[in-house]
C-alpha cells in the first residue's frame, strides 16, 4: 500500500538528515516541503517537487492524498521531528488520511539538539510548544505550573506573540525566581548557532531570533 511518509529532516544542518529520510525521498514520486527542508535533498530527488508555504498547504496535501489513493509514494518534509509541533498533527487533522496510509520517518527534534548542545538530560523535562500559537489562559497555566512544580522546562516560543521575554515575564509575574538559569538555543545545528546562558530576570529585556528554543534550567 502507498503512503504518505512524514519525513523528520532534522532541526537544520544535513549533518542531522538520516539515511532513513534520504530513502523516503529517493523513493517519492512527490516531495513536499518548505523550502529549507527541499534544500537538504538537493540532487537527491527523483519525483515533482511542491515548496510549502502557509497558503497552500490544504491544495497541497489534497495533491498528496490524490496520488497516495492512486497508489504513489509522497513524501512530506518536516523540520525535528513530524511528532512535535510538525506536520503529523497537520496531516492528521485534515481528514485526508489515515492512519494506515501514513508511515512516519523520525528525526532529530530541535529540542533534542538543544538538550545535547546544553548537555542536559530531558527525561524528567516538561515540553511545551507554543509555535502553533496555542497562548490562551489554559496553556499559559499549565506552563506556570510547571515551573512551579520545580520541573525543567523546554518549549518552542511563538516567535510573535510569546517570546521568550513575554515567558520571562510571566513566569516573574507569577512568582518565579529571577536568577533563574535560562538557555536560549537559536539556529542550533546550523552555521549561526548560538547558545545564550543567561536568567529569567534578563531574558525579560531581551529578544531573540525566531528560530529558537528556551531550557528554564531548574535542579528539583
Ligand atoms: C513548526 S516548529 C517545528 C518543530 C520540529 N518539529 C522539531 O521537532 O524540532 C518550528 C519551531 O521549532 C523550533 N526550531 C526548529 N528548528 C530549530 C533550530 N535549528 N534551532 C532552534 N529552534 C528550532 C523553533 O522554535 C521554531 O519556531
Amino acid at each position: 500500500m502507498a503512503k504518505l511518509n512524514i519525513v523528520g529532516v532534522g532541526p537544520g544542518s544535513a549533518d542531522y538528515v538520516t539515511p532513513a529520510a534520504k530513502k523516503a525521498v529517493e523513493k517519492a514520486e512527490l516531495v513536499i516541503g518548505a523550502q529549507r527542508s527541499l534544500a537538504l535533498f538537493a540532487g537527491e530527488v527523483k519525483g515533482e517537487q511542491i515548496v510549502l508555504t502557509a497558503k497552500n498547504i490544504q491544495n497541497s496535501l489534497k495533491k498528496a492524498a490524490e496520488l497516495v489513493k492512486a497508489g504513489k509514494e509522497v513524501a512530506l518534509l518536516s523540520t525535528g521531528d513530524p511528532g512535535f509541533s510538525g506536520l503529523l498533527h497537520t496531516a492528521l487533522e485534515s481528514g485526508l488520511f489515515n492512519p494506515e496510509n501514513i508511515n512516519i520517518v523520525p528525526g532529530v527534534s530541535a529540542i533534542q539538539a538543544s538538550a545535547a548542545r546544553l548537555g542536559i538530560s530531558w527525561d524528567n523535562a516538561r515540553l511545551f510548544t507554543f509555535h502553533e500559537g496555542d497562548v490562551s489562559d489554559d496553556a499559559k497555566s499549565k506552563l506556570v505550573s510547571a515551573y512551579q512544580c520545580g520541573r525543567t522546562i523546554m518549549l518552542l516560543p511563538a516567535p510573535k506573540g510569546f517570546a521568550p521575554k513575554d515567558i520571562s515575564a510571566l513566569l516573574l509575574e507569577t512568582g518565579a525566581a529571577p536568577k533563574t538559569p535560562v538557555y536560549i538555543c537559536e539556529n542550533v545545528t546550523l552555521e549561526n548557532e548560538k547558545i545564550t546562558r543567561t536568567t529569567l530576570e534578563k531574558v525579560a529585556a531581551q529578544s531573540f531570533g525566531s528560530l529558537c528554543v528556551m531550557v528554564i534550567k531548574q535542579t528539583a
